[in-house]
């Protein structure tokens, strides 16, 4: 069996590298790796191949940048050409970026069956390109690898109960009990970015509906600032960010107690959210991330996929995207005691089982 396996973002390096470390130890199975190069820089892509042994791609179709329809249309006319002369048995497409999509249409206008990992999540948000994209990419998928139970709901609501439709959990879970298991082989996350012992608040923000929204990303910097009078924050800072607010940053770095550093690698990142008090973020991994390392998150946008978290009380949504808001959701999330020994994603095994259930099909 031939699996082509389309990545190009940075948490698709980290799913697959899952998926792929199983692939590598079977025989039944050659892997051929396509990176679209959506995210090219050093500390978004091949820190990631290097760290999580992720094997060099096949081919590297270097498409990066520009608008959704630029982005996606190129990608589209390359991956139908790897297609072509590949011809591989299934695409395995990831989450919900532009490769995800660009992939999953490529294939199926080839007939080349697609199996879609982490499959069925929905925000309700037909503004966010990321919602369009997995849309889209389920319902041409004949494999819907589902991460919960709320995921599988969706997808027979939306019809697509007969496909080869799968709970596996998710499998960034399998890589987050891998990367807590060698935690004491790395340094201390503190002593490596230059922190004291304050309470710390690790914040990520690149959601477009954000960065690319001057009202809603003043008042979230606005919240972020404030915070800095009782916690050390640290903002790792995605390239969207940089880009759409490079003075003020420029500005603010420096500040005391505001710690801006560039993309960081996996394990450093995993050790830094196991060791802060709180997550603030927009991104769809990272609330997840902060759960499987038992660390509480405030998630800035107006809606989450990962809703059993909210209900659970480990993640929590302000009541609007203004900074006295996003303050009081700080300050109750950081007294809260979510719930303990519930386990939504699994048991680890994820990447295991997809693995499994393709080649049972062949
Ligand atoms: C993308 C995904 C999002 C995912 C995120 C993970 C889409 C629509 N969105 O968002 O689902 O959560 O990746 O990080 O696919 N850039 C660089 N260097 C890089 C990568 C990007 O400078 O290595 C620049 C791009 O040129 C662009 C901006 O950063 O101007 C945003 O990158 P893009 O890939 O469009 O979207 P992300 O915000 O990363």
């Amino acid at each position: 069996m031939k699996i082509c396996t389309i990545v190009g973002a940075r948490p698709q390096f980290i799913k697959a590298s899952a998926v792929s470390r199983v692939i590598d130890a079977t025989d039944e199975i050659e892997e051929i790796l396509v990176h679209t190069g959506q995210h090219y820089d050093a500390n978004m892509s091949d820190v990631f191949f290097e760290e999580l042994k992720l094997r060099r791609p096949n081919y590297n179709l270097d498409i990066g940048g520009g608008p959704h329809g630029q982005m996606t249309g190129q990608q589209l006319i390359r991956i139908e050409e790897v297609l072509i002369d590949e011809q591989p048995d299934v695409v395995l497409v990831y989450g919900d970026t532009n490769s995800t999509l660009a992939g999953a249409l490529a294939a199926a206008k080839l007939h080349v069956p697609v199996a879609h990992v982490e499959a069925g999540l929905r925000s309700f948000n037909r503004r966010m390109p990321e919602e369009i994209n997995r849309i889209l990419t389920d319902h041409v998928s004949e494999w819907l690898f589902a991460p919960t139970q709320f995921a599988m709901d969706m997808l027979e609501n939306e019809g697509l109960g007969d496909r080869k439709l799968h709970l596996v959990g998710d499998v960034m879970y399998d890589v987050a009990l891998e990367i807590a298991a060698s935690r004491a082989q790395r340094n201390n996350p503190r002593a490596v970015l230059g922190l004291d012992d304050a309470p710390m608040v690790l914040a990520t923000i690149h959601r477009q509906e954000n960065t690319d929204d001057p009202a809603r990303l003043e008042e979230i910097f606005g919240a972020l600032i404030e915070l800095t009078d009782r916690y050390t924050v640290v903002i790792p800072l995605h390239p969207r960010l940089k880009g759409a607010r490079k003075d003020t940053i420029d500005a603010l770095s420096g500040a005391a107690r505001l710690h801006f550093t560039d993309p960081l690698g996996f394990g450093l990142l995993a050790d830094l959210v196991a060791d802060a008090d709180l997550v603030v973020t927009d991104s769809g991994g990272l609330q997840k991330e902060a759960f499987f390392h038992r660390t509480k998150c405030v998630t800035v946008r107006d809606e989450t996929e990962w809703q059993e978290l909210v209900e659970n009380g480990w993640n929590r949504l302000p009541t609007s995207i203004a900074r006295p808001a996003i303050l009081e959701a700080v300050e109750l999330q950081m007294a809260a005691n979510p719930a303990e020994g519930f386990e939504p994603y699994g048991d680890g095994a994820s990447a295991r089982k997809i693995v499994g259930l393709l080649t049972q099909a062949i």
